[in-house]
């Protein structure tokens, strides 16, 4: 990383090149039922998804429990699984339903 990069890291508090498209940018096609992206809400990750019901959910992209990215993980009807562990997620209660041993 150059220092310019990390003067702009610094100044903006993300990385603008990071590959997330902005939520003002995303169409309801960017997300079809049964998927999950990545995308920020200003300089805040998030991930969002479409649930098997068709709801849309906007949550922040790290994992209650240990940090993994969300938007890394997939739908399981409604609820999101995490990639790193597969804690899964109900977001519509806000708490995890399931974690593996
Ligand atoms: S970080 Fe998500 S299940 Fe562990």
């Amino acid at each position: 990383m150059g220092a310019l990069h990390a003067q702009i890291l610094d100044e903006l508090g993300y990385d603008p090149d990071d590959g997330r498209r902005a939520l003002e940018e995303l169409c309801v096609r960017d997300v079809p039922a049964g998927t999950v992206i990545a995308a920020r809400d200003g300089a805040r990750p998030v991930a969002v998804a479409r649930l098997a019901s068709g709801k849309l959910v906007v949550v922040a992209d790290v994992c209650p429990h240990d940090g993994g990215r969300i938007s890394d993980g997939y739908v399981d009807g409604e609820r999101l699984v995490c990639a790193r562990h597969g804690w899964e997620l109900d977001v519509c209660e806000g708490r995890c339903t399931r974690a593996p041993r």
